[in-house]
């Protein structure tokens, strides 16, 4: 990637998972780990980007030149990226958002007794569906993450969720691991990217987005 392709760009880049509170010590998640997100922070920031990065909880330190958000939930994922969408020319949907939140989460810790406990879900907003159905969207990336029948799956969301670009991942526990192999979905048609380091990963994403940004933005 010449380094400074995406130089005066701005990337908004959601990573990590989001928690949902059940009570004051428990909750649901999920085992995203952030290296997908943030290797694609540290890549976007290479290429010249002014970096923005909505991060779920993980143990990872914040990739230099990135501007890291803090959330814990999908609403707050959500009203994160809305304060900073506007000012975006790309937005990379990475972060593995709960589907669903607890509707009455406890104050206090749940204590255990004989009863079945029943916890009624409602589902999430859709950040990245938000995200590209605004008026003047930016460049809108997401992944998918299917257990079976992956491209099929994956080109059917990239289509409905009118996105430019859709990164499907080859490996089905490419949660938290530290190589990835994924197919590039766009109008063109698939580019795959062999097993690598999520960062390899990474940088050759950014290299193909900046290639098909202009194209995008000028249609
Ligand atoms: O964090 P790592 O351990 O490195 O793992 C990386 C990863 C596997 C989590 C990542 O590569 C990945 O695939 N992320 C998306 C996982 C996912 O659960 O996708 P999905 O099919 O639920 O969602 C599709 C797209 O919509 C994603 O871009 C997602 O960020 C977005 N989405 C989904 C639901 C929702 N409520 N809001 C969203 O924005």
């Amino acid at each position: 990637l010449q380094p400074k392709l995406l130089k005066g760009k701005r990337v908004l880049i959601t990573a990590g998972p989001t928690f949902e509170r059940i009570d004051a010590v428990r909750g649901i998640t999920n085992t995203s780990s952030g290296k997908m997100g943030y290797a694609i922070a540290r890549a976007a920031y290479e290429a010249g980007a002014e970096v923005v990065l909505v991060s779920g909880e993980t143990a990872l330190a914040t990739p230099i030149g990135a501007r890291r958000i803090n959330v814990q939930s999908a609403q707050q994922m959500l009203a994160a990226v809305e304060a900073e969408v506007a000012a975006s020319d790309i937005f990379i949907g990475v972060a593995a958002v709960a589907d669903y939140y607890v509707l009455n989460p406890s104050e206090q810790k749940i204590k255990k007794d004989a009863h079945i406990l029943t916890l009624e879900l409602a589902p999430n907003p859709d950040i990245l569906a938000g995200v590209s159905s605004r008026p003047n969207p930016p460049f809108c990336v997401g992944f998918a993450a299917e257990s079976e029948n992956l491209l099929e799956y994956a080109e059917a969301k990239r289509l409905r969720k009118k996105l430019p670009l859709l990164v499907a991942n080859l490996v089905q526990n490419a949660f938290g691991a530290d190589t990835n192999e994924v197919v590039l979905l766009d109008d063109h048609g698939e580019t795959r990217l062999h097993s690598a380091p999520k960062i390899d990963i990474a940088r050759k994403l950014m290299a193909h987005i900046a290639r098909l940004y202009p194209s995008v933005k000028t249609d």
